[in-house]
């Protein structure tokens, strides 16, 4: 049997992500790299990829890391996985995620990329100008909405608003640990 060398690759901007590929990393005994400090052509030497990025308005941070290199990594395993504020035990925050990346992703990637959604957080104290207007927007919209029209989510953002929350939860990246093992430890 030989040894299967696997890349993690991850794009954050407030350090969720990072969190999450660091844990990834460590128990996969895998490279870890940042997408920006990484050249497509350093990705020759893995057999696996697994990229990582937060989500912004719907979209994946970097992913054009991933869509951009597709011919160059497409006879490689790839995983992916997205990190975003929203409740990911909730189906329908699942589907609006999967929606997007779809539209971003060719059916030959969408067939051959496991995607898998985590939990990250906020961290408003961090954010950058761009973003805060961003999320100050969105909350003044959101305050718009009558209360009874209101998810539990949006009404724990609206809560939240200003402060920092963290999701982020080691126990959720055993599933797609046991995927990357099962193709790396088969013999
Ligand atoms: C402007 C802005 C837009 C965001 N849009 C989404 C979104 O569409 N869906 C989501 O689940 N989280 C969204 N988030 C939350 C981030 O995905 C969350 O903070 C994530 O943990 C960021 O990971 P990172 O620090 O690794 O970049 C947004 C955050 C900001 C600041």
């Amino acid at each position: 049997m030989t040894m299967k060398k696997i890349a993690v690759i991850y794009k954050s901007k407030y350090g969720f992500t990072e969190k999450y590929a660091r844990w990834i990393a460590e128990e996969l005994n895998a490279s870890l790299l940042e997408a920006d400090k990484t050249k497509p052509a350093a990705l020759h030497e893995y057999d696996v990829i697994v990229y990582g990025g937060g989500l912004y308005a719907g979209g994946v941070n970097g992913i054009s890391f991933i869509t951009k290199n597709f011919s160059s990594i497409s006879s490689k395993a790839i995983f992916l996985f997205t990190v975003g504020a929203a409740d990911v035990t909730d189906q329908k925050n699942i589907d609006a995620i999967r929606n997007a990346l779809f539209r971003v992703l060719t059916p030959e990637m969408r067939e051959k990329i496991k995607i898998y959604h985590l939990r990250g957080g906020m961290d408003y104290a961090n954010m950058n100008f761009i973003h805060r207007t961003m999320m100050g927007m969105m909350m003044k919209m959101l305050r718009k909405k009558p209360e009874s029209d209101m998810s539990s989510e949006e009404k724990a953002m609206i809560e939240t608003y200003g402060q920092k929350v963290d999701f982020t939860d080691h126990s959720t990246i055993i599933p797609l640990l046991q995927d990357i093992k099962a193709i790396t430890e088969s013999h």
